[in-house]
């Protein structure tokens, strides 16, 4: 009966990157998917990453089911990127972390949790947002609604208008935050703001569900973390769905998790008791490896200094991206000002590109761009600027 289907459409984010691999253009540029690439154009595998995966090789004695929601010993290490070393949070029991195959598979667990324990609840993403949230929410069940995030004209954050959207959100709520570097416009909240939502959301009663997948590619580690821990210090109840795909280039191992932060102890492990159960329905346990290896480099003081040295490069050379693209734009004689871009922070930018000018890029240059104009910056190098901002300035002077 399969031919009576429709076929369904292509994924704007993966299904773009299917589309560069046939294209058989000798001057191809991909800056769709999010990942990064170095100075080279290649996504390598990180030093630290080897090194850890060589220790667990030699150490790893069975490859025996992990618990439903993963190892403690990972939970402890993710709940201490998010919340900090000594935190009261970490320390009075009220965080409880779960292993997820990557940062989608927390949302989607956090989404099947709101669903079953709290019925109605509604979900609220910024628009724009990262294009498979809507799906994940949407196969769970959930209903969505939007709040304006981004003003297209100034290029900049809209508070404004997140405060006023925020007003009607109802008992039970939950609301969509991005933790740092926002997916896809790199504007971020302050941490005055975020501190702002959080009182709003505790006044509301609404539940925070922070999706946290490029900690360390904005700020650093720790300032990228402000936000979140600055709207905990203000809600009770709060869901966190943190990614090492990025920060630890661990894409295709799936390595997520999903904090959950209670009013106390006993509501966190109640809770947990309830991820437990959308994990063991979805996909019964989480997948060991990734989890291992950000476990091994969290816990080993001389491989954490090494990988804080790699986040640190991949973060500063995504930073030199930013302004050698606006400065190469400028040069090429583009007729508008990008410098917003410098602005912006973490993978991508909200180029201001309309979907016919990507549209042309593709075809007339096979330039890879999603169709909201979303850059991923980490795609751009030294070798390709020249071609790209030519490109570019050439499309926005004659579409
Ligand atoms: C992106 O937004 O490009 C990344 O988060 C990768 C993905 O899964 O879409």
């Amino acid at each position: 009966m399969f031919e009576t289907l429709d076929k369904a459409p292509a994924d704007p984010i993966m299904g773009l990157t299917e589309a560069f691999r046939q294209d058989p253009s000798p001057h191809k540029i991909n800056l769709s998917v999010g990942v990064y690439q170095d100075a080279n154009g290649r996504t390598p595998v990180l030093d630290t990453v080897k090194k850890a995966e060589q220790r667990l090789i030699e150490k790893q004695t069975s490859k025996s089911y992990l618990p439903i929601d993963g190892s403690p010993d990972y939970a402890a290490a993710v709940k201490e990127l998010v919340f900090g070393a000594g935190s009261d949070i970490t320390a009075e029991g009220r965080a409880v972390t779960a292993h997820t195959p990557g940062g989608t598979g927390a949302l989607r667990v956090a989404a099947d949790f709101l669903r079953r324990q709290f019925p109605g609840s509604r979900l609220w993403m910024s628009d724009p947002t990262w294009p498979n949230h809507p799906k994940v929410f949407d196969a769970a069940g959930l209903e969505t609604q939007t709040y304006p995030y981004f003003d297209a004209s100034a290029n900049a954050l809209n508070f404004d208008g997140i405060r006023d959207a925020l007003a009607s959100v109802e008992q039970g709520d939950a609301v969509l935050l991005h933790g740092c570097c926002h997916n896809p416009t790199g504007a971020d909240l302050t941490p005055e703001q975020w501190d702002e939502v959080g009182v709003i959301l505790a006044d509301r009663k609404a539940i925070p569900l922070v999706d946290f997948a490029y900690q360390g590619f904005g700020d650093g580690l720790e300032a990228d973390a402000e936000g979140v821990r600055a709207l905990c210090k203000r809600v009770p109840n709060a869901l966190i769905a943190s990614s090492f795909s990025k920060n630890f280039g661990l894409y295709n191992e799936r390595v997520g998790a999903l904090t959950v932060v209670g009013s106390s102890a006993d509501a966190a492990d109640k809770a947990l008791s309830h991820v437990k159960q959308a994990i063991r329905s979805n996909y019964s346990n989480p997948p060991a490896h990734g989890g291992a290896i950000v476990t091994t480099i969290l816990g080993d003081a001389e491989l954490r200094a090494e990988w804080e040295k790699e986040v640190t490069a991949m973060r500063e050379r995504i930073m030199k991206m930013r302004t050698l693209f606006v400065d190469t734009l400028r040069d090429k004689g583009a007729p508008q000002d990008f410098s917003f871009l410098k602005e912006q922070r973490g993978m991508f930018s909200f180029s201001g590109l309309t979907k016919s000018q990507v549209e042309t890029l593709r075809e007339r240059y096979s330039i890879y761009i999603v169709g909201s104009g979303r850059i991923n910056v980490a795609g751009i190098t030294e070798a390709n600027m020249d071609p790209l901002c030519t490109a570019i300035a050439d499309v926005l002077r004659s579409p």
